[in-house]
């Protein structure tokens, strides 16, 4: 960057220098063209405002002590002054767009000097293909209650889980228990609160923690499972808190449907096991069926079994004998497993949620004035 008396030609005038230090990272438009314009270390610079990644939004980010930008979506990192990725991802770089200081004011020239680079990057284990393959049907038990595995207590949810599991092995199916509680898992972070797009299949977290072990219940329901069986107990009215967390982080499987049409979920069967002290089933009910409905899944018919004891019962011992001594629940418990995995085999048989589905109506559909435009 130079102090030339004269702007060269085509170059667009940014503004006065002085007044584009500070904020020390900017988004500027110039047409259709994003560009993040930094002022760092006493120097300008200009490199493409898109990320490499998923096309975050650079010059929205923040710069950090190296003189990097930060993208604001996955915190991928390029020089602010030449593009090039943050050290060991020198070959992933974004364009640099060179800038001259002409009588107080900064001068940009809209043919970038370098041009994008993306380096390969191993996708995530969970990105291939959804490919069910031949063998036997699967039946995927999620207990959604919470306690502490060092000090494992009697749950009325889990124990009907478990003879649901137990009766699946004896149809011939092969089955797999998980326990949200024995899980460690991040809370969703709200990547789609920043937009949209921000908010990843496989999720954003899953990528960037591999600590996080949500990976487990996005393997067993998206690539695994034919049948999820999902107990919870009935907290507040609600299902349990661990349910609600790890439906916050399936927000990118059915995210992946709104924005991008990709329909992870097919010929899959869901069916639940509610229990709980106090009442009302059938709001846990109903927004277990909302969620997992919106993920694809189907239901067998009567997709539930549920007992509680209800509002003036607080003999919670007594509640925990009922169920330890009740054949009938675990009779429809195993019934319960009957249907699931005889639609289970139907719908694998005829594949029948592989045909296209309608968007009209459903979440994120256009409306017609909107795809007109
Ligand atoms: S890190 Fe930039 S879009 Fe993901």
């Amino acid at each position: 960057m130079t102090g030339d008396v004269n702007p060269p030609d085509g170059w667009i005038d940014l503004g006065d220098t002085e007044s584009l230090r500070d904020p020390p990272l900017r988004e500027i438009r110039i047409g259709r063209t994003r560009i993040a314009l930094s002022y760092h270390d006493g120097n300008f610079g200009a490199v493409s405002g898109v990320c490499n990644h998923v096309g975050g939004p650079l010059g929205q980010g923040r710069i950090d002590d190296g003189g990097y930008i930060v993208c604001p979506w996955h915190y991928w990192k390029f020089h602010c002054q030449t593009g090039v990725g943050e050290p060991g991802y020198e070959s992933d770089r974004v364009p640099r767009y060179a800038l001259r200081e002409v009588n107080g004011r900064l001068y940009l020239n809209p043919d970038a000097e370098t041009k994008r680079a993306k380096a390969k990057h191993d996708p995530h284990p969970l990105e291939r293909p959804v490919d069910r393959g031949d063998g036997p049907l699967k039946v995927l038990g999620i207990s959604t209650t919470a306690m502490d595995p060092k000090e494992p207590r009697y749950s009325t949810s889990e124990v009907l889980l478990v003879v649901g599991l137990d009766h699946a092995r004896g149809q011939g199916a092969e089955t797999r228990l998980l326990k949200l509680s024995e899980l460690s898992f991040r809370a969703c972070e709200g990547f789609y609160s920043k937009s949209a797009q921000a908010c990843t299949w496989p999720c954003s977290i899953t990528q960037l923690d591999p600590a996080d072990q949500m990976d487990r219940v996005y393997e067993g329901l998206v690539h695994w499972a034919d049948v999820v069986l999902l107990a919870t107990p009935i907290r507040w009215g609600g299902a349990s808190a661990l349910y609600y967390k790890m439906v916050e982080r399936l927000n990118c499987v059915q995210n992946a449907i709104t924005i991008r049409n990709k329909v992870l979920i097919q010929d899959k069967v869901a069916a639940f096991i509610i229990t709980g002290g106090q009442d009302n089933v059938q709001a846990v009910a109903g927004q277990l069926l909302g969620f997992f409905a919106e993920l694809g899944f189907l239901f067998p018919p009567f997709p539930y079994v549920a007992h509680s004891r209800g509002w003036s019962a607080e003999d919670m011992e007594r509640n925990v004998a009922v169920v330890a001594g009740s054949e009938e629940l675990r009779e429809g418990t195993r019934e319960l497993v009957s249907r699931s995995l005889v639609l289970a085999g139907r719908l694998i048989e005829t594949r029948m949620c592989g045909a296209k589905i309608a968007r009209g109506g459903r979440k994120a559909h256009r409306l017609e004035p909107e795809a007109a435009e």
